[in-house]
């Protein structure tokens, strides 16, 4: 690999996260460009971060009654979710204890009376992940079906989303892993909401680019015209007037924070909705028009006063992901038509689309043989604290973060 010095950099850069100024007040390093292509590199991530953490593989309304299950895949590994006749949520790896086949090809479905039948000896595994039956097994003294049961995976829920992780000890459980930010959303009904629209969109780039990408409004004003009506602050390309040069608090409390422009209500193609306002969130959050949280590298979920709306993102592979999108209701809103659902979902469904684009582009030009490493304005400062957060989850030692020792 060709090592370039740049001139410009702070070499020495060790200084903690939280000392971060906001907006950055000289440039970064961006990561180097293999991290995005390499798929040695890409084995790492997998390890290093998404076969431990806790990562959202869907929502508890999407398996409501016993029997009922979907899969998921993180990397390549391959997922069973369902729920079991007492009710709980389980996971298990989807693969055979006999030869190792896949045990269930749908992507959902319901395992009926309560047994996973292995499509190709019939190995039969109970909803609690034991081993049941073996037909046409000739008998020996040495098995002990108890030694063949599914390899479990651990599984919880946060407000109806359910999270797997990989680990065979996760470092933390699900509560410390989100921390503060389950806060920014404490007071949405999440929990009683359900999905009443999905999106799974295959988008050819890194994990890290689509998350850099969400970690900017640097692209706003050219990538997102529409969402820049409903937010004028990202017309400035800011995602907080708190970023923006002499910004100053206007009331005790004001934090900065980007909000919907006057006669905006939420996040709609027209920024007005039909729909009642939910329940929980103060009037200050309703009148903000959105809050977030976010799960860094895999999720978040955007707050606004009518709907919720959660991202989630999967490597596939060192160059594509796998997005899906749920568009959540209160569950007690009954049927919802069609009208309702394209006023909820025009407005993402457009900025996913043009991020999407931009993504595959940036992920496109990282192939040059010139480009080692790019560089991060002000603005994107999440996108150092990002990085921060990869080096360290990679085991990278602070005070190598630099240009000259990534690359
Ligand atoms: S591999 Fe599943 S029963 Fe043989
Ligand atoms: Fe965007």
């Amino acid at each position: 690999m060709h090592h370039r010095a740049r001139a410009g950099y702070n070499l020495s850069f060790t200084r903690p996260v939280a000392d971060m100024p906001r907006p950055l007040t000289e440039t970064r390093p961006s990561l180097p460009s293999r991290w995005y292509y390499d798929p040695a590199h890409y084995q790492l991530e997998l390890e290093s971060i998404w076969y431990k953490d806790w990562v959202c593989v869907g929502r508890t309304d999407a398996i409501k009654n016993t029997g009922d299950f979907f899969t998921a895949r993180i990397g390549d590994q391959n997922i069973i979710v369902a729920r079991g006749s007492d009710g709980e949520i389980r996971a298990w790896h989807n693969t055979c204890r006999h030869r190792g086949s896949v045990l269930c090809t749908k992507a959902s479905g319901h395992f009926r009376s309560g047994r996973i039948i292995c499509p190709y000896h019939t190995w039969t595994y109970a909803l609690d992940g034991n081993l049941v039956a073996t037909p046409g097994r000739f008998e020996t003294d040495d098995f002990d079906p108890a030694d063949f049961s599914l390899y479990a995976v651990h599984a919880d829920t946060w407000q109806g989303f359910i999270f797997i992780s990989l680990a065979d000890k996760p470092a933390t459980g699900l509560d410390d892993f989100l921390g503060d930010e389950k806060e920014h959303l404490a007071n949405w009904p999440l929990a009683d909401m359900r999905s009443v629209y999905q999106e799974t969109i295959l988008v050819n780039c890194n994990w890290k680019i689509f998350w850099e990408n969400y970690s900017e409004c640097y692209h706003c004003p050219r990538v997102h015209p529409e969402l820049g009506r409903i937010m004028p602050v990202y017309r400035k390309a800011v995602f907080d007037d708190a970023d923006l040069p002499g910004w100053q608090p206007r009331f005790d409390g004001d934090r900065g924070r980007g909000r919907v422009g006057p006669g905006m209500r939420t996040w709609t193609l027209d920024g007005t909705s039909s729909l009642p306002p939910l329940e929980g969130p103060t009037e200050d959050e309703r009148d903000a028009g959105v809050a977030f949280t976010s799960i860094t590298g895999s999720m978040y979920i955007h707050g606004h006063p009518d709907y919720a709306r959660s991202l989630r993102i999967m490597p596939s592979g060192p160059e594509q992901i796998e997005i899906v999108v749920d568009w959540l209701l209160p569950d007690s809103i009954g049927d919802v038509n069609a009208d309702i659902i394209e006023q909820i979902t025009g407005l993402a469904r457009l900025v996913i689309m043009q991020d999407a684009k931009a993504c595959e582009l940036n992920q496109q030009g990282l192939h040059s043989m010139r480009f080692d490493q790019g560089v991060l304005v002000p603005q994107e400062y999440a996108l150092w604290d990002f990085h921060q957060w990869l080096r360290t989850r990679l085991g990278i030692p602070a005070d190598t973060w630099t240009a000259r020792t990534l690359a």
